[in-house]
């Protein structure tokens, strides 16, 4: 895809319990290079993100602080989860709030169409809940707990206590979609990717779907049921409306007509939500189900998911200050397949950054700049006549513009940054066999010399602007450098090799600056 076709693109909405990690900003960033690759095709991008505020566990954490949820909303979502946007680069196009009113009022629009339509009925149910994952689990699901929670069944995946609890709830008659989701997987194999979801999704709806308890009446931190204000929405069925209420539904038809269907990026963790009953949901109300659902990976620590639950979670501001924000998005997005789990270790991307950011990208860049400005004055060389080695050179660009486009368009995101990079290593090869340097010593190489620089300067801008959704900073100043026209971002990727030289280049600081890493 490209040329004007569109993608809606969305992160989770994140809980306001805490204040985010790693892993969430990795799940910002991947849906970012995504959105900004997309939009620089020329494609009809929106990326959103949002926060998701409503429910027990935020209900708990803001009395347990001795505030009204809303002003710990209020206080996360300005203190911690909207900067998390600054400091990873984000360029989103809309930030959601599952608190504000055109969510809340369109998740009541939603909701009584389906109960108008017969698909939602009152029922009992008992069962255990775990708050953190704000859900109700099969006894299969529990763990024997551990230390202070020894002789008790905790939850999986935050290895607390589960609440056995009962209540009269209304229900999603969600079993009736069974059949109907077997058949979307069947005739679209990447509706949910990679595989591995795909096939966990198949597999939890083939084991047989039960219905889904949609509504709470123990508390009242949510969106009240249109019908019956004794009960508050279930955090989850209110929270994945945010897809829809950002975009219209229920209240912009044109909005909602240009930017639906949604490519939904997010981590495993959430995937059963996202694949059987978000569907299921928009199945129920007659909308089009989403374009596609990508569950990335766990950033793991020690071996297992790191969260803040278990103490391990790591601020991204800590990787950030010391590396900056461009390392953080290339790190986590070339170190880690994109769909598989990855360890995070300093020592790595300590590594990763000194070998391949700064020797690899950064002193390629500040050595070609800089002899055009000690061999040529600054002024843009004009090639001569070529040799192979200069045409191969021109023929890696063209490839590695059109592979890491195609990559992207299957989200395959580490494939596309690996595919740019190839035009980084045949630029540095190329450099040490011309040997820019000796030519410049001979006045008789003097033609050779301009073509070489000429042809490592027009590798240096494809560069530019194939990286420039990962490396957004560095990639602008590179561009500033080379005096290419307007901005890097406002050049198209998909035909990145065919940018428009300028005429002299300035100065360039190093785009990687050393840093040393204190253990
Ligand atoms: N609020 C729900 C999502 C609702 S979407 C309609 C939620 N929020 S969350 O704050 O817990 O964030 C979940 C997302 O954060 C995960 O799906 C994942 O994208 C990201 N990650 C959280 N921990 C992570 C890792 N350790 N590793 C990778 N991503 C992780 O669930």
């Amino acid at each position: 895809m490209a040329d004007g076709s569109s993608l809606y693109i969305t992160t989770p909405i994140f809980y306001v319990n805490d204040v985010p990690h790693i892993g969430h900003a990795y799940t910002e960033v991947a849906a970012d290079v995504l959105a900004r690759w997309h939009r620089q095709a020329g494609d009809d991008t929106w990326m959103l993100t949002g926060t998701d505020e409503h429910g027990q566990k935020i209900l708990r954490t803001a009395t347990a602080n001795g505030v009204t949820p809303k002003e710990w909303a209020d206080k996360l979502v300005a203190e911690a989860w909207k900067p998390l946007l600054q400091t990873v680069d984000i360029a989103n196009d809309d930030f959601i709030r599952t608190t504000d009113d055109r969510h809340e009022l369109n998740v009541q629009k939603f909701l009584q169409k389906l109960y108008d339509d017969g698909h939602i009925y009152t029922g009992e149910y008992e069962g255990y809940y775990c708050v953190g994952c704000e859900e109700y689990k099969q006894q299969s699901e529990l763990v024997p707990g551990a230390g202070e929670y020894e002789g008790q069944l905790v939850c999986a995946i935050h290895s607390k206590p589960v609440e056995l609890l009962h209540e009269k709830n209304y229900f999603f008659r969600m079993s009736a979609f069974a059949d109907k989701l077997l058949a979307l997987y069947e005739e679209r194999p990447d509706f949910v990717q990679p595989e591995s979801a795909r096939n966990e999704a198949v597999a939890f709806v083939k084991q047989g779907l039960a219905d889904l308890s949609i509504s709470r009446s123990t508390f009242d931190w949510g969106v009240k049921v249109p019908w019956d204000e004794s009960h508050v929405v279930y955090v989850w069925f209110d929270a994945l409306l945010n897809y829809i209420t950002a975009v219209g539904y229920g209240q912009d038809d044109e909005e909602f007509a240009r930017r639906w269907p949604a490519q939904h990026v997010i981590g495993k963790d959430i995937l059963r939500f996202h694949a059987v009953i978000w569907p299921a949901m928009l199945l129920a109300a007659g909308l089009d189900v989403p374009k596609g659902i990508f569950g990335h990976g766990w950033l793991l620590v020690g071996g297992e998911k790191m969260s803040k639950s278990k103490l391990t979670g790591i601020a991204p501001e800590q990787i950030t200050e010391t590396f900056g924000s461009d390392a953080f998005r290339y790190y986590f997005l070339r170190a880690i397949a994109f769909g598989q789990d990855g360890s995070f270790s300093w020592e790595d991307l300590a590594a990763r950054y000194q070998a391949e950011l700064a020797n690899g990208f950064g002193n390629l860049a500040s050595r070609v700049v800089a002899m055009i400005t000690r061999y040529r004055d600054g002024v843009v060389p004009a090639a001569g006549s070529l040799t192979e080695a200069d045409l191969e050179i021109a023929a890696v660009e063209r490839r590695a513009t059109d592979a890491s486009w195609a990559a992207v368009d299957r989200l395959a995101i580490h494939e596309a940054i690996g595919s740019a990079w190839e035009l980084v290593d045949a630029l540095n090869g190329y450099l040490t066999i011309e040997e820019p340097w000796t030519l410049a010593k001979d006045p008789a190489k003097a033609d050779r010399l301009e073509t070489v620089l000429a042809t490592a300067y027009h590798g240096l801008g494809t560069l530019a602007v194939l990286l420039s959704p990962v490396l957004p900073k560095a990639t602008e100043k590179l561009w500033t450098a080379l005096g290419g026209p307007g901005t890097v971002q406002e050049q198209r990727i998909d035909r990145a090799h065919e940018w428009t030289i300028g005429e002299r280049v300035t100065p360039l600081e190093a785009l990687f600056p050393r840093v040393e890493v204190v253990e």
